[in-house]
């Protein structure tokens, strides 16, 4: 067969050791550890799900060298002492059955942890530089302690070559304890420790010496450093270029580039606007520094633009991150050229956002599976072919009709749009949120795929859905706005209307928003993008409390650069003709002025009707999506999958 990628596809090396091609899973924290450190069957199935797929390299997330100081997620990896070499030689060996290789990645978190994840413990630092993102102010370490620190790295290297571990990512970047080492933005230390690029370097090197005096030459080195901090005085590229050069000249075999430190993390993790490949250009210049190979991250996720990459001799190996999570195979898919069947990230970071920095497992927006890999191992065949109506293309019901007919069933889906795809057709229209149609597309294809009925353009009845004589019935009826009784309700705009363009407010305009949660903030984006004067008014303590902190990060950084006024605390009590009245955050009622009045205060479940009718007719039921309970992409995603393993 042809490869139509074959750059991506030609073999790889990493020192003496061979990869099956240029494709690395870079680390990346699930929280799917035991709550001692010690690796889960969880973590071995995730794992060897994506070495299945084809990717050539997994390096495992952060892996914590000191518990519990140096953890920076709760259910954090442990390779601090003997009694854990046990699983991850488990975990080495699965994956190796697939023929993937594997690396595990040191970490000390260092400054970036707050005490309710390092049990209390005052989290330490070189210099005792506050942190702020995580508002944290840290401790200094003393010389002995740095050095002690030094040797709990060498000896979690030399566990995990115990463990049949391929070779160790030493974590020098994201401004975690070696990266503020090398860090002048956070390293105000005089001593032998700080002052030069050459002693801010003396704590990786010390570790990268006393692993090669242990391990020897061979036993590969990776280092993933910042190319650029995006902080002030911070690395930036001219600094990254000479740390390079360094750690290749004390025996380092690859270099793993990133960027950004947490209080710059749009940048580390990227939300939805980043272009795809935005990044490459860190890893060409550290490329252009040194001669070992070098690994460029950050929003790949089009298998042409991955071969690019290493064709234009941009950098030796492409990291697919939250492309793998969102499908493993994306190396079998982009292999085969099946490129259009990839399910794709849409950089919604309900992963890291919602789930790993919120304390809980790992989930994804458009992989069901994820975590979830022992509890959905395969896909049955249904024994007993059944009939099974959907009702709503939304992603809930379109995940579940793809399932149902992936297993063998006959499945007609109803849609009351002429389009597939429910909320994600307005949650794509935000500015920046582009994204998103990847999945309807992905959804789109995929029932085309399995072979779904599709009646588009139709409402379901229960005389229609019973004509079909069905086994069982998805309701995924999805959801509709709340609208509150409030004096001149009548002159505001539903969001969704705004965003579909259906109430068009002129450019330069005043508007109040009503609601300030994730709908009401992305409508004022979209709003503040054409030329409005965006007021938003929330009951709650602040704004966008329901969205992912990263992305919310970055959009009231937008907000309060371009004069959005956010009202909390404040109760709306009534519409004007020309603005609308408030109880503010002081119990004072006052007047805001509004041309145009947008409101956005929160959805119900849609279409309990219909599925009440078909119960009563005696047809099997199951609700999933906003019509089970209004929730997120994921939830919808999750429920609609389950469904359709179910039938
Ligand atoms: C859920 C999640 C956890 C992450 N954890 C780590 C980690 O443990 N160590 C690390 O160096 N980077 C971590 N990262 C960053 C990724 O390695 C990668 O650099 C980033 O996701 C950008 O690449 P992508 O667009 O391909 O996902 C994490 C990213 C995500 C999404």
């Amino acid at each position: 067969m042809a490869v139509k990628y074959n750059h991506l596809f030609s073999e790889g090396k990493i020192g003496n050791l061979k990869l099956r091609n240029r494709i690395v899973m870079p680390p990346m924290g699930t929280n799917f550890a035991n709550a001692d450190g010690s690796v889960s069957q969880t973590l071995i199935d995730y794992y060897t799900e994506r070495a299945r797929g084809g990717v050539g390299l997994i390096i495992v997330e952060i892996v914590c060298v000191d518990s519990p100081v140096g953890k920076a997620i709760t259910n954090q990896l442990c390779l601090d002492d003997d009694k854990y070499i046990g699983g991850f030689a488990d975990l080495a060996e699965s994956v190796h059955l697939e023929g993937a290789k594997i690396f595990v990645q040191l970490h000390h978190a260092g400054r970036q942890t707050t005490p309710d994840i390092t049990e209390g413990i005052q989290p330490v630092c070189p210099s005792a530089t506050h942190e702020g993102f995580l508002n944290v102010t840290p401790r200094e370490l003393s010389n002995d302690e740095i050095e002690e620190l030094v040797q709990k790295f060498v000896k979690a290297a030399v566990r995990a070559k115990m463990a049949g571990i391929d070779g160790v990512e030493l974590h020098g970047a994201h401004g975690y304890l070696i990266g503020q080492f090398m860090s002048p933005h956070i390293n105000k230390r005089t001593d032998q420790w700080g002052g030069s690029t050459e002693r801010r370097m003396r704590f990786p090197l010390e570790i990268i010496r006393g692993i090669r005096e242990k391990l020897g030459p061979n036993f590969p080195i990776c280092f993933r450093l910042n190319a650029d901090d995006f902080v002030e005085d911070g690395i930036d590229l001219e600094e990254a270029k000479k740390i390079a050069k360094i750690l290749e000249d004390a025996g380092v075999d690859v270099l793993n580039v990133s960027v950004g430190i947490y209080e710059a993390m749009p940048k580390l993790l990227e939300p939805f606007h980043f272009e795809e490949g935005w990044r490459v250009y860190t890893a060409e210049a550290i490329k252009k520094a040194v001669n070992i190979p070098v690994i460029a991250v950050g929003v790949i996720r089009d298998p042409a633009l991955a071969d690019s990459i290493i064709a234009e001799g941009k950098a030796d190996f492409v990291a697919i991150g939250r492309g793998l999570i969102a499908d493993p195979e994306w190396p079998k898919k982009a292999y085969e050229g099946r490129d259009e069947e990839i399910r794709k990230c849409i950089s919604c970071n309900t992963c890291i956002g919602l789930k790993v920095f919120a304390g809980q497992r790992m989930r994804c927006s458009v992989n069901p599976r994820v975590g979830y890999e022992w509890k959905y191992p395969y896909l049955p065949c249904a024994c007993e072919k059944k009939k099974v109506v959907v009702i709503g293309g939304g992603p809930a019901g379109a995940y579940a009709a793809i399932t149902a007919a992936s297993r063998g069933h006959e499945v007609v889906l109803f849609e009351k749009e002429n389009k597939i795809g429910g909320q994600l057709n307005i949650s794509c229209l935000p500015p920046g949120k582009k994204k998103i149609t990847w999945f309807t597309e992905w959804l789109e294809g995929e029932l085309q795929r399995q072979k779904v009925t599709l009646r588009l353009g139709e409402c379901a009845t229960p005389e229609k859905v019973s004509a079909l004589k069905p086994d069982v019935v998805v309701v995924a009826t999805g959801a509709e706005p709340i609208v509150p009784n409030i004096p001149g309700i009548e002159r505001a705009y539903l969001s969704w209307d705004v965003l579909k363009g259906k109430k068009n407010i002129p450019s330069g305009e005043e508007v109040v928003v009503i609601g300030g949660g994730l709908v009401g903030c992305e409508t004022a984006h979209y709003l503040l993008d054409k030329g409005c004067k965006v007021t938003i008014v929330e009951m709650l303590d602040d704004i966008a409390l329901d969205m992912e902190p990263i992305g919310r990060f970055d959009l009231l950084n937008t907000f309060v650069s371009k004069g959005v006024k956010m009202l909390t605390k404040s109760l709306v009590t009534a519409i004007t003709p020309e603005a609308i009245q408030i109880v503010d955050a002081y119990k004072r009622v006052c007047e805001v002025p509004a041309k145009h009045v947008v409101l956005a205060v929160g959805q119900k479940p849609a279409g309990c009707d219909l599925a009440k009718a078909l119960c009563d007719m005696g047809i099997p039921v199951i609700t999933v999506g906003d019509a089970r309970a209004v929730g997120k992409i994921v939830d919808a995603v999750l429920f609609g999958f389950d469904a359709g393993v179910k039938v």
